[in-house]
């Protein structure tokens, strides 16, 4: 292979982003995803709209631009603007028991959504998407599912709007027809494409993509949307899950229904820095729901990557770098007060506010948001768990 050759190759390789790795030399570039990805950037004229349809502020995500990107958003609102509602679609791969802060991104956002539009949300909870890629057993993925809806519901989701639904337990019936009738409309060559499998994968990974599709159509749901095959469907997540969604746009049509919509999230970055990767099993490059005020404490102070200088009076000179600095970036995502961002932003930046003085804010806040998620959470018993997962109709979902 000649040189010019080999370095295209390693640029191609320098950004992997799909369901199951995310992974970049520097920091993802998320302009040049967006373009890869063929979706659209969210703008100001999006999000104000937003404000005005809803007669709310926007949420802070949206302000800060956490979700960034989307396909058709524009065209849920056109909808919903002519007085038609949607619904909402969103869920979560149960690989682990505790979440972090990264994990309640996406469900912060939805509940909002669901608040603001007034409209159904069904939850899926893909316990056989974990259990096929995790190595974990099916009665292991099943516990953590039931765990992980725990904190799903701690988020304050209106359970006479919302279903709640696990693989394993609901997939049949019309949801099985629609994997069948989409799994039809998908070459093998078109999977590989779109997920990368190889020949080595086993064919449980190459037949999953029509069970997280499926949700997409509202017919899988006869309990909530029989006769309503023209509702149309939006998705908020993390830009990774795009692929799933690229795949059922494209058969959408030709099963006769609209393409659903998504509206996209930047992933949440490690303590340790935007280039390093979030790992499961280092449990020091995330912040838990299920860490003490302590924990969090010992966290930020000690491995959350700070873009101030090496001395104070270094700092004081030239001031932190706010590109790379962490606390930073996590205040962007939880601090909602955006004239106390600024004035830290600007501080900081100036070094005449200290990298200690930003983490203790940011601690403050973190400690407060953990600690109002653990009491929610410890209110949710497993009868309220039955009943958001009880396959029953929701006869005020839409007022
Ligand atoms: N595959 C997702 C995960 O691993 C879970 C998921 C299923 C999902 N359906 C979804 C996420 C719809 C977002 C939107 O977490």
């Amino acid at each position: 292979m000649d040189k010019n050759n080999s370095s295209e190759n390693q640029e191609q390789e320098e950004q992997v982003v799909n369901p199951w790795e995310v992974s970049a030399k520097g920091k993802i570039d998320y302009d040049k995803l967006i373009e890869k990805f063929g979706c659209q950037r969210l703008d100001q004229s999006i999000i104000d709209r937003v404000a005005r349809l809803t007669g709310r502020p926007p949420h802070v995500f949206l302000r800060r631009a956490v979700f960034f990107a989307h396909r058709d958003f524009n065209e849920i609102l056109d909808a919903y603007e002519r007085g038609e509602k949607f619904y909402l679609y969103t869920g979560r791969g149960p690989s682990s028991e505790a979440l972090h802060l990264g994990h309640l991104v996406p469900f912060m956002f939805t509940k909002y959504l669901q608040d603001a539009f007034k409209v159904p949300l069904v939850i899926q909870l893909t316990d056989d998407e974990k259990c096929m890629w995790k190595n974990l057993t099916v009665e292991e993925s099943q516990r953590l599912a039931r765990e992980n809806a725990k904190d799903i519901i701690a988020c304050g989701f209106d359970i006479s709007k919302t279903f709640i639904f696990s693989d394993f337990d609901y997939v049949g019936g019309s949801f099985y027809k629609n994997m069948v009738k989409i799994a039809k409309c998908v070459t093998y060559n078109k999977v590989v494409g779109i997920f990368g499998f190889t020949g080595e994968d086993h064919i449980g990974k190459v037949s999953f993509p029509p069970v997280q599709a499926a949700p997409s159509f509202p017919s899988s749901f006869p309990h909530l949307f029989t006769g309503k095959d023209n509702l149309r469907c939006l998705i908020p997540c993390a830009i990774d899950q795009d692929p799933y969604f690229r795949m059922t746009r494209d058969v959408a049509p030709r099963l006769g229904y609209h393409k659903p919509a998504l509206i996209e999230s930047l992933f949440f970055p490690a303590l340790q820095g935007e280039t390093g990767k979030m790992s499961a099993s280092d449990p020091n490059s995330a912040i838990y729901v299920t860490d003490s005020g302590k924990d969090i404490k010992n966290k930020i102070n000690k491995y959350a990557f700070s873009g101030g200088q090496d001395s104070v009076e270094n700092h004081r000179k030239y001031g932190a770098n706010l590109e790379v600095d962490i606390p930073i970036k996590y205040l962007g995502f939880f601090l909602e007060d955006d004239a106390e961002l600024e004035y830290i932003r600007t501080e900081y930046g100036a070094g005449r506010m200290l990298t200690g003085e930003v983490k203790k804010r940011l601690t403050e806040i973190l400690t407060e948001m953990v600690e109002r998620h653990r009491r929610a959470r410890a209110a949710v018993t497993d009868e309220m768990v039955d009943a958001f997962m009880a396959v029953r109709p929701l006869p005020n979902m839409f007022n």
